[in-house]
């Protein structure tokens, strides 16, 4: 029993840790699909719009939720697709 336990609490914390690696890692993607045509991350991607390689340290979570849907063309996103680029760039500092 007490082996079963501690298994439990060692899936757990597994699963809590690698749940956001999970998130940022989506984002990425997702970033790249959406918006690295123009924008460019640490020397990847387009040149036509600002770098932001570290947009984490200048704008907020909810400042870059607030941006993302005024990208041209990004009106339309899914929350879900906004919300995961912008934790993805939040964590870029
Ligand atoms: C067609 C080109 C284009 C696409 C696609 C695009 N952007 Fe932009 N973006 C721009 C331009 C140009 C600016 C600068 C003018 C402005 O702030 O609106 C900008 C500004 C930004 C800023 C503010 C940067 C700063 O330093 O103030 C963020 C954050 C941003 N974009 C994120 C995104 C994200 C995330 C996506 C994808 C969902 C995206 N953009 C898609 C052209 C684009």
């Amino acid at each position: 029993m007490k082996k079963i336990i501690g298994l439990l609490i060692v899936s757990f914390g597994l699963i809590m840790f690698s749940a956001p690696t999970v998130f940022a890692a989506s984002g990425a993607s997702l970033f790249k699909a959406n918006c690295s045509m123009c924008h460019a991350i640490n020397g990847q991607g387009g040149k036509m719009a600002p770098n932001l390689s570290h947009i984490g340290s200048k704008m907020s979570l909810s400042a870059l939720e607030a941006k993302i849907p005024t990208m041209p063309g990004k009106a339309g996103l899914p929350k879900s697709t906004v919300d995961s680029i912008a934790n993805y760039l939040e964590s870029l500092k």
